[in-house]
């Protein structure tokens, strides 16, 4: 069984797409996949009873072929993947389902590939989904933990002194990571010195972000990814329902809250330090949320 994990952006997305650093975490949920030799190339996702083939129409048919591409020489399989992530919503469930399904066609034929490389390898699977990702979503599929991650250099692994528990909601708003990192993009060629003023402020914020986390302070962890929210906002990948839902988890007791992922929808996380907080901003969230979990950085 190959596994490949969800992930949150703790603080960090966009920059990191344009060279800035970011810090992430994986999360216990995420994709299960088991690939076996089969009578032709096959993927079969649960729950969303949905089989795809490479040649069929669509980006996962697509995304397969570039995945079983490359191996150079092989048997057909068949693979079978568990999905236990919302798809299209921030927490990496392509990355997940790509790390999975080449950790088990791997596994089928008996290839050994550290997880490192299974993160770069998937990126062949994720490009095809997000065209210009930066890396953080299959570096956290392949890897876990929580890591500071920067394009194009090894994945620095952080140890939180103090466990960081979250609330993570899913706004039910659909969002496409490819049209947001594009709308970015857009942004900045139009206006370069405003865009880039905010990411650097957004790295600013990654790197005090890293000592909080080091020194366990988490008021000052949370107080970082309100203010980096405030940022997202203002290159407009925020909404309205994700800054209704991170007022709501604020008020509710929550140390800080933020959109996670692409934005323009998908979910949002809010920090928390203790039983009582948790339980009052799954309360606060639940009733705007399609979803609604506490989940713990980097298990
Ligand atoms: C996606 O989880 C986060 C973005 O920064 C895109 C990327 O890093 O590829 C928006």
């Amino acid at each position: 069984m190959a596994f490949g994990r969800g992930k949150v952006i703790l603080l960090g997305e966009h920059g990191v797409v344009h060279g800035r650093p970011a810090l992430a975490a994986g999360i216990a949920r995420g994709v299960e996949a088991h690939a076996r030799l089969g009578a032709r190339d096959e993927l079969e996702i649960d729950p969303w009873t949905m089989t795809v083939r490479p040649g069929d129409d669509g980006d996962l048919p697509r995304a397969l072929a570039a995945a079983l591409g490359l191996y150079a020489t092989r048997s057909p399989v068949h693979v079978q993947a568990r999905v236990d992530l919302p798809a299209g919503a921030g927490l990496g469930c392509s990355a997940a389902l790509g790390v999975a399904v080449i950790g088990a066609v791997d596994e089928a034929f008996g290839i050994e590939r550290a997880p490192a490389e299974l993160a770069e390898a998937s990126l062949a699977w994720e490009r095809v989904f997000h065209g210009n990702p930066s890396g953080v979503d299959s570096a956290m599929a392949a890897l876990g933990g929580v890591a500071l991650f920067r394009r194009g250099e090894p994945l620095e692994p952080i140890a939180p002194r103090t466990p960081l528990r979250l609330v993570v909601a899913d706004s039910g708003e659909p969002s496409s990571t490819k049209r947001m990192v594009e709308d970015v993009a857009r942004q900045r060629a139009r206006t370069p010195a405003r865009v880039d003023k905010v990411f650097d402020g957004i790295a600013a914020i990654v790197q005090n972000g890293r000592l909080a986390i080091e020194a366990g302070d988490l008021r000052a962890l949370g107080q970082l990814m309100t203010l980096d929210q405030a940022l997202l906002a203002s290159i407009m990948v925020s909404t309205a329902k994700l800054e209704e839902m991170c007022a709501a988890a604020t008020e509710a007791g929550a140390l800080g809250a933020k959109l996670t992922g692409a934005g323009g929808g998908g979910c949002m996380i809010a920090l928390v330090d203790s039983d009582e907080a948790a339980r009052a901003v799954i309360e606060a969230l639940t009733p705007l949320a399609a979803l609604c979990f506490e989940a713990e950085a980097g298990t």
